[in-house]
């Protein structure tokens, strides 16, 4: 199963003080030398990490697939910047990530679609996991899709951390019994998955993955991509944090 690793994360750190520390470049360098297998950005239409130069650099300078999330709404930017891929996401300006799949009804799907098709780019619409949307990916004539693991991923937290004894907490499913409800959740993604791959679609998935809940999903052999990025980054930040104090000691003691 292949990794794509979202860097973004790299860059709202960047963002909090408008310096170029970290460097997003060198997250992605890093990356793949690492063994990512595509790097994920998503390029947000109010900007608030990447930005455009960021990405261009990014699909420019990237030796393994760039996977560019993006709204219909900047298909002409995306059109010039031409990803491996785009992944078509909704998004809300007012939402802190992308909240749910995308509508299928939307009319700018099609236009969008079609003028990255003709661009050449390998088009993935990021899904809820459900079969009439599954239907409808295949009649917009789309090969790959992104399954929403989000819902997953909270059911996963409640049944399985503290995290409702803090401010953290998912309210929207705090009454439920989160053990049952991360049960119909993965079985949602598993059938997803299979009618998706059935159908023909290349089947990713994405959203809210993590140390903890990943082996689940990996475990759905019709999956063959996942794209993480908070879990990966906020991992890394501990991982680092020891070396990164010592250099530092070290440079004060040697001045
Ligand atoms: N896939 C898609 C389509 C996303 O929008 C995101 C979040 O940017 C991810 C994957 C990665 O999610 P996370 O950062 O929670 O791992």
């Amino acid at each position: 199963m292949k990794l794509g690793v979202n860097i973004d994360h790299i860059a709202v750190l960047r963002q909090a003080r408008q310096v170029n520390d970290p460097d997003i470049l060198n997250a992605m360098y890093i990356a793949v030398s690492a063994g990512a297998d595509q790097i994920t950005i998503h390029l947000r239409e109010d900007r608030r990490h990447i930005d455009d130069i960021d990405t261009q650099n990014i699909i420019n300078l990237c030796p393994i697939p760039v996977n560019l999330e993006c709204a219909t709404a900047i298909t002409d930017i995306v059109v010039d910047l031409r990803p491996h891929r785009a992944t078509l996401v909704p998004e809300k300006r007012e939402e802190l990530t992308t909240e749910g799949g995308l509508n299928l009804n939307s009319p700018k799907l099609v236009s969008s679609i079609n003028a990255m098709n003709r661009a050449n780019i390998d088009v993935s619409l990021f899904i809820d996991p459900n079969l009439d949307d599954i239907k409808a990916t295949k009649h917009l004539g789309v090969n790959t899709i992104e399954l929403h693991t989000g819902s997953f991923a909270n059911a996963y937290l409640m049944a399985y951390s503290n995290i409702s004894k803090t401010k953290f907490s998912i309210k929207s499913i705090e009454n439920q019994d989160a053990k049952e409800l991360l049960k119909i959740e993965f079985n949602r993604l598993k059938t997803a998955a299979k009618f998706a791959k059935n159908l023909g679609l290349k089947v990713a998935a994405g959203h809210g993955l993590n140390y903890q809940n990943v082996g689940l999903i990996a475990g759905i052999s019709e999956i063959f991509e996942l794209n993480i990025g908070q879990s990966i980054i906020a991992r890394s930040v501990f991982t680092g944090l020891n070396q990164a104090i010592k250099d530092m000691k070290r440079l004060i003691n040697e001045a």
